[in-house]
């Protein structure tokens, strides 16, 4: 191919990184045909060339038209307009160089005036996309402006520097997740560790045969029954999931006695735990029925002998912390007749009200009534905290989902934030292990990631995931944050994100949110964002060789849709009767969704 087949003009003008190419007029057409191939000129984003004797820098398109001027020409166009009239102007900024066959980011000299720009051909973009390393790089797409090369993203890199994936509803994340997610699995590593946090139950579709899947209310076989132990919660997480105020005296009040029902465990199950290092947090089983039984008895004590504690009316009705009954005695007296009534009672009686109606509601049973996790009145249990580890993060298959998509909405970012803590907290402590981070990394991923990251709040998630953004690297744990709303992100988690993918996004703000996470020549690709395709994004970072706008695959399945269609639903008769009502109003005051049989 000859050189002058490809050239398109001059360098004008060279400021900092912004570089003005003056496009010949002898330029034939926008759209060249060379060996059979058509180009497209002066698209932004797409890439251009300056060959320097040895070497051939690159280019990205940043800018076309007159906004491309340098001020210094814009004064001599308006002397002699008709001279430069019909002239183009286009500015790109500097990517990379090619010395050999080799392409490497940066740039180690820089181009002059009347330096010739080409435009690039599949050759030398095979040049720039080439280069990956099979064992660690995965393929997700075609590169949008030759879609006959693919579209490689370094895996390694893409997992311990983070990644975010930003784009409005519809833009195609959740099937960019998928494609990279399957990319990963299909690479078939023997211990390969992706955990998804799942609020919609969208991915066990696409990630099909490569994940476990655990739900709270599983659909079908292959699906797992999700358990998060309640007595893995920070105390101030579970307190959080019981409605109801507690003053702060209160609060200590009943994180003693949770500290106490923890260490009475530890005795019990002669666990090997310096018990100093025991508090409140620390993950230990112990009953809640029977600490709630505990305090629900004091308060409801009464007293034969003024002051005397020990002179206990007779009980009415015996309860039962099993089944939530509480005990009944005498009822106090009137006035300074006996029997007295408990003077060193706290007052939450209601609170213990509310506690009870959570511990029996249904919903809860995934936290509550933990299967094999759930602790008898003595706290011992079936499984422990290792073994939901293993399940989790020990499986052998490697994608794990985490189907959140059950959890009551109120409680949910409490439960993640545990969730992540746990894993978080394992694999710190882990960390010297062959099981911790550094010797299998984590992926962990967030859909929807800006529900834990509401910016400037304290909760558990977003602390826990300020915390992997910070320090995960260090153990081995990275995070793939996914999210419609990057404005609403922790902006320091952003930039902590080492690879950007931002997908169609018609909001400006958040908008705004990405370019000030992308590096600054770029900025006019960011531009773009409303305009680009489903499933269309601009990927820069340390994931790339250079940032590229690329279409990623589509999945044969996409992700389950929630939202049933009104339209097929609407099709057929129901054939509901007063009966189905009936029934669904004794589900809903039970708490229920199933009948019992
Ligand atoms: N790369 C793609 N090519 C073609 N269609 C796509 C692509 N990615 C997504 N889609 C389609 O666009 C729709 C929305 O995709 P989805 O991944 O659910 O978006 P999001 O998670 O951003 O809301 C789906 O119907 C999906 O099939
Ligand atoms: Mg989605």
């Amino acid at each position: 191919m000859r050189n002058a087949e490809t050239e398109i003009g001059e360098i004008v003008n060279v400021s900092g990184n912004v570089i003005t190419v003056q496009l010949s007029d002898t330029i034939k057409s926008n759209m060249p045909v060379v060996d059979g191939t058509v180009y497209r000129i002066g698209q932004i984003g797409s890439f251009v060339k300056v060959p320097l004797g040895y070497a051939n820098l690159y280019g990205i398109v940043t800018q076309i038209g007159a906004a491309a001027i340098p001020d210094n020409i814009k004064e001599t166009i308006e002397q002699d307009y008709d001279k430069l009239s019909n002239r183009q102007w286009l500015n790109m900024v500097l990517v990379g160089e090619q010395i050999g066959k080799k392409f490497d980011r940066g740039v180690s000299q820089s181009p002059t005036t009347g330096d010739k720009v080409h435009f690039v051909t599949i050759s030398d973009l095979d040049i720039i996309y080439g280069g990956y390393n099979e064992d660690n790089s995965i393929t997700v797409g075609n590169v949008s402006v030759s879609t006959s090369l693919n579209a490689k993203i370094d895996m390694d890199k893409l997992i311990s520097r983070h990644c975010a994936i930003l784009g409005s509803t519809g833009s195609g994340k959740s099937n960019a997740v998928g494609v990279i997610l399957n990319a990963i699995a299909n690479k078939n590593f023997k211990s390969s560790r992706i955990l998804v946090v799942d609020p919609h139950g969208e991915y066990s579709n696409v990630l099909g045969e490569n994940s476990n899947v655990y739900k709270v209310k599983p659909d079908c076989e292959s699906e797992r029954k999700l358990y998060i132990p309640f007595w893995a919660l920070p105390f101030n997480e579970l307190m959080s999931i019981f409605s109801g105020n507690l003053s702060d005296q209160n609060r200590d009040y009943i994180r003693t006695k949770v500290l106490e029902a923890k260490l009475k465990t530890v005795d019990q199950l002669s666990l090997d735990i310096e018990k100093e290092l025991v508090d409140s947090d620390t993950p230990i089983p112990f009953s809640i029925k029977q600490l709630w039984f505990e305090l629900d008895d004091f308060e409801r004590r009464t007293f034969n002998e003024r002051g005397n504690y020990d002179s206990l009316t007779e009980l009415r009705v015996e309860g039962n912390a099993d089944k939530l009954i509480s005990n009944e005695y005498e009822p106090a007296g009137i006035g300074s007749c006996r029997p007295f009534l408990n003077n060193q009672a706290k007052a939450i009686l209601s609170f213990l009200d509310n506690m009870r109606i959570r511990l029996k509601d249904s919903t809860y049973n995934f936290l509550f009534e933990p299967g094999d996790y759930t602790p008898d009145l003595c706290g011992n249990v079936k499984s422990d905290l290792s073994n939901l580890l293993f399940e989790w993060i020990g499986s052998d298959k490697p994608i794990t989902i985490l189907d959140l998509s059950g959890i009551p909405s109120e409680i949910m970012i409490s439960v993640a934030g545990t969730l992540l803590k746990i894993i978080y907290d394992a694999l710190f402590w882990g960390q010297d292990t062959k099981i911790g981070g550094k010797e299998q990394p984590l992926l962990v991923v967030l859909e929807e990631a800006h529900n834990y990251l509401k910016s400037g709040e304290k909760s558990i998630s977003s602390r826990t995931v300020q915390t992997i953004a910070k320090e995960g690297r260090k153990y081995g744990v990275g995070l793939m944050l996914v999210t419609q709303r990057p404005s609403e992100l922790d902006e320091t988690v952003l930039s902590q994100c080492g690879t950007i993918i931002a997908l169609r996004m018609n909001n400006s703000r958040d908008r705004g949110y990405i370019s000030s996470a992308i590096q600054d020549e770029l900025q006019t690709m960011i531009d773009l964002l409303p305009s680009i395709r489903t499933g269309e994004g601009i990927i820069s970072g340390e994931g790339v060789k250079i940032p590229s706008r690329i279409q990623f695959y589509k999945l044969p399945k996409s992700s389950k849709g929630s939202d049933p269609k009104a339209s097929e639903k609407w099709v057929d008769k129901k054939d509901a009767t007063i009966d189905d009502y009936n029934k669904l109003l004794s589900l809903w005051r039970n708490k229920k969704f199933k009948e019992d049989n």
